[in-house]
């Protein structure tokens, strides 16, 4: 019998964890579940016997790999995957996958919340602005990018995106403009929302000089990862710029001193938030138990990253 551990820090809703039970049931294969765990031992310890692993921003490291023997699948259920290590991953011949566009709405309807929440000036009771007739800069445009960009424009906002890796005539095809150069869509947008993972090419990207290039009312949002944003970049521009807002899912490291000088200005959620729907865990979460079951009974491969 198959042993799948499901190893959640943030746990899903109930619902997505009975799914993913009757999934892996149906398939004769038995679950365990570590929820709400503090230690990465405890972790460790619940590894042991996996043979697939299904988790959220949890951190599967060579530590983790190297103490299941037995490992041969984890499924990120959700899209980023800077959470486990790849290359370990390969060199212990497991097969790492995560599950596209599944939790993508919650995340969009999120950044939506927070662009709102920065126009009424985080609710204070002071006048604040619309959304409708303002520019959007999308930086990055996969399928969270798309949501949001459907999202914005039943709001009225003009929409602008940047990606390298997507063409012209798919963004123009979903009624957005392409924008050709980086800074072109921060010189043109008041408000950003990124969208792009984190690797090495990303961290730390989102700095002052790009940040300075914002129009008046500057406004970006961050759904994405801390780690794409220059925190020094950031701290520099928040002192320059009193226009400046900055609205977070994930907190940056510096937070303390943000909110020391720069309150009112900026929003950070405690916990990243932005696939906590229920309908977003269960998406992601049932995708995760098919593709494991998938691969075990029919050598499906499709969704992974580490090739
Ligand atoms: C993702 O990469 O899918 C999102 O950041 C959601 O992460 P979470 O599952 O930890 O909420």
């Amino acid at each position: 019998m198959k042993k799948v551990l499901v190893a959640t820090e943030k746990p899903f809703a109930k619902v997505a964890v009975e799914g993913i039970k009757k999934i892996l049931d149906e398939a004769g294969y038995e679950m365990a579940l570590l929820e709400n765990y503090t230690l990465k031992t405890e972790l460790i310890a619940a590894a042991a016997e996996a043979e697939a692993i299904i988790i959220r921003s949890d951190i599967i490291d060579q530590d983790v790999m190297d103490a299941a023997p037995k490992l041969e699948i984890v499924v990120r259920a959700g899209a980023g995957y800077d959470n486990i290590d790849l290359e370990a991953a390969t060199k212990h011949g497991v097969v790492a996958m995560n599950t596209p566009g599944q939790n993508s709405n919650a995340v969009a309807e999120l950044a939506i919340g927070l662009m709102v929440y920065a126009a009424r000036n985080n609710f204070n009771g002071t006048s604040g602005t619309e959304l409708k007739g303002k520019k959007l800069g999308l930086h990055a445009f996969g399928y969270v990018g798309k949501a949001v960009a459907t999202i914005a424009k039943g709001f009225g906002m003009e929409v602008f995106a940047f990606d390298p890796f997507v063409s012209k005539e798919k963004m123009e095809a979903e009624g957005i403009h392409c924008v050709d150069k980086v800074e072109d869509l921060y010189s043109k947008c008041q408000y950003i929302s990124l969208h792009m993972p984190s690797n090495a090419q990303t961290k730390k990207s989102i700095n002052s000089q790009l940040l300075s290039l914002m129009p008046k009312g500057a406004t970006v949002i961050n759904t994405a990862r801390k780690e794409v944003i220059d925190e020094d970049g950031l701290l520099a521009i928040f002192g320059e710029r009193p226009d400046f807002r900055y609205m977070s899912d994930v907190e940056p490291d510096n937070k303390l001193v943000i909110a020391e000088k720069f309150s009112g200005k900026f929003f950070f959620t405690p916990k990243k938030m932005g696939a906590q729907t229920s309908e977003a865990n269960n998406n992601a979460g049932l995708a995760a138990a098919r593709q494991i079951v998938d691969f075990f009974e029919k050598g499906d491969k499709s969704f992974q990253v580490n090739k």
